[in-house]
């Protein structure tokens, strides 16, 4: 199987394209976006020189479940989803921040504590908490959304008010739907025997209605862990049995390469391309529930810009 790791189409009405570092986003009259989950994969902001064959597939495909089944809590941006790696939507003016929301102390939020942090994005940490923890209650710890090649960093809703980044009252509309949906991530998460640790939520506006943009829940915005053994894995100090991408960042650090300037990307052999495109579809069939079918990779890029234009066509918007 193939990876797709780049489109360039040129839709009718098409006003522009982003190339982020997974999906590529289409803007079609400055109404919709189509959005084209690639099989890039990216971390510590960097996009490896690899593909993953069938990860844009899943991604795409586990933002658009948990979209539809989240609808009743907040307006969402999607419309449609007319190919298994393309969702179409409305376009929304994104709120420079990241939302991100955390029921457990682990990954960089860890790192800080054990250094001695307490102060986390405005949130005082409890003392004698250990990694992997759960919190009282979630915190929500936003970073600003970085241009392109920058690291996201942290900020306080206090620093984003003052910053005049979103205003008090948009503010306090995505911090209620950010925990409420958080919390049915949760619940969903926790119907097939997963915890879902953390993960982030981007917002957007179009005219005065406040959106929820982007993918949600995928292992790529988020990190799961197996309910099962947590407890014991916790009282021991194990480490938890994750699902999520951070098993590629564990394989990156084990080979020398956190991100830093400098760092080479270690060499991404058939082996590890493959073991990487099997574990994403282990997470896809634990996430949702249901078996993983992979779209044909064959004329993949006739196959999206047909369904998309049958789509445009459809709703005259061609
Ligand atoms: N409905 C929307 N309106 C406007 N922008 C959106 C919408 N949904 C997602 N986006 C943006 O599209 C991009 C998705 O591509 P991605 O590969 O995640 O890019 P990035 O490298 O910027 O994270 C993100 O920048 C995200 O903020
Ligand atoms: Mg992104």
């Amino acid at each position: 199987m193939a990876a797709i790791t780049h489109t360039d189409f040129n839709f009718p009405k098409q006003k522009s394209v982003y190339h982020g570092k997974v999906r590529d986003v289409y803007n079609i009259n400055d109404d919709v976006l189509v959005m084209v989950a690639s099989d890039r994969i990216s971390a510590f902001d960097v996009i490896l020189p690899k593909g993953i064959p069938c990860k844009g597939q899943i991604l795409n495909q586990i933002a658009a479940k948990f979209l539809d089944a989240t609808q009743d809590i907040c307006p969402n941006w999607k419309l449609a989803t007319p190919d298994p790696m393309v969702t179409v939507g409305v376009m929304c003016k994104g709120f420079p921040v990241e939302m991100i929301v955390r029921g457990y102390l682990c990954g960089s939020a860890w790192r800080f504590y054990k250094n001695g942090g307490r102060n986390l994005c405005g949130n005082i940490l409890p003392e004698g908490m250990r990694e992997n923890q759960k919190f009282p209650t979630p915190i929500i710890t936003p970073t600003t959304k970085a241009e392109q090649g920058e690291h996201d960093a942290d900020i306080s809703k206090e620093e984003i008010l003052a910053k005049g980044l979103v205003s008090p009252e948009d503010y306090a509309v995505i911090e209620d739907y950010t925990m409420k949906l958080f919390q049915r991530g949760t619940e969903i998460a926790a119907k097939q025997g997963l915890i879902l640790v953390d993960t982030k939520y981007e917002f957007g506006k179009a005219g005065d209605k406040i959106y929820l943009i982007d993918e949600i829940h995928t292992p790529d915005s988020s990190r799961y862990f197996y309910a099962k053994g947590y407890e014991e894995n916790f009282a021991q100090g194990l480490p938890q049995k994750q699902l999520s991408k951070e098993f590629v960042r564990e394989w990156l650090m084990a080979n020398g390469f956190q991100g830093q300037e400098g760092q080479q990307v270690p060499e991404m052999t058939e082996e590890v391309v493959n073991g990487i495109t099997n574990r994403y579809i282990e997470l896809y069939e634990n996430i949702t529930g249901e078996k993983f079918v992979p779209a044909d990779t064959e004329n993949a890029d006739e196959r999206i810009y047909n369904n998309v234009m049958n789509w445009l066509k459809e709703k005259g918007k061609e």
